[in-house]
């Protein structure tokens, strides 16, 4: 098992969000999450994502407890994950907000970016280039040098995906990420989804209200 959440509680003072979640997700497997607005979805991917600690119970990712981790030592493990209110750094571009995502896996310390050493600006342009293959891959490439904050909400919603796959994640967790999208432009989303999902060996658990759209999305 890629991902197991076992017993998973928790509470926000007399409201009891997440009370003793059980799952586990396969290598390669979509998984759906779905629930009307509160069920705890995005609670959900907040614990698991080291944004709030749990009450009770764990998520084991590849055998290790990802209990008390920080947000960043969970995204070093393997695991990204999408915003259901959308985080960019708006002002910067397209590009650089998906090559930010590829930092957090480089190496290029803070003396090699200062010096401009050689390694640092191959580096660089790897990054750069790698960063340039996700926009493509999530049909945004053409919009690489305009501000994040300009494109439209869909555009933005490809950008973080592309964003979270520029961290190489083993596990991508996706948070309504076809909400906003035109019916159309969702189906896209799917079939991608499940391209990258069957190459890639990677797992993703998807948060969806719509009953019809998660079930279209997921294969479990
Ligand atoms: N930080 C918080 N403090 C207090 N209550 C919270 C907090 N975060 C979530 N909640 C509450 O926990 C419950 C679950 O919310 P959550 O956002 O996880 O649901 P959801 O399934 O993602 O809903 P939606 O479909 O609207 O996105 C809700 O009642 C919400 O108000
Ligand atoms: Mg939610």
């Amino acid at each position: 098992m890629l991902l197991e959440a076992k017993g998973v509680s928790k509470r926000f003072g007399g409201l009891q969000a997440l009370e003793d979640v059980s799952f586990s997700i396969g290598k390669g497997e979509i998984y759906g999450l779905i629930g009307p607005n509160g069920a705890g979805k995005t609670t959900l991917f907040n614990v698991l994502t080291g944004v709030y600690a749990a009450d009770a119970g764990a998520f084991v990712f590849d055998g290790a407890s990802l209990a008390r981790h920080a947000p960043h030592e969970i995204a070093r493990a393997g695991i990204a994950r999408t915003f259901q209110n959308i985080r960019l750094f708006a002002n910067l571009s397209a590009l650089e907000n998906v090559m930010i995502g590829r930092h957090a896996r480089t190496r290029a310390g803070v003396v090699g970016a200062v010096l401009r050493t050689r390694g640092t600006l191959a580096e660089e342009r790897a990054i750069e280039r790698r960063s340039l293959e996700l926009l493509d891959y999530v049909g945004i490439r053409a919009r690489a040098n305009d501000r994040a904050g300009s494109l439209p909400y869909g555009d933005q919603r490809r950008l973080e995906i592309a964003r979270a796959l520029a961290t190489e994640p083993r596990l991508l967790a996706l948070d309504e990420p076809a909400a906003g999208m035109k019916p159309g432009s969702g189906a896209r989303l799917r079939r991608e989804d499940r391209r990258r999902c069957a190459g890639a060996g990677a797992a993703r658990p998807q948060g969806h209200r719509s009953v019809s759209r998660g079930t279209a999305c997921c294969l479990r």
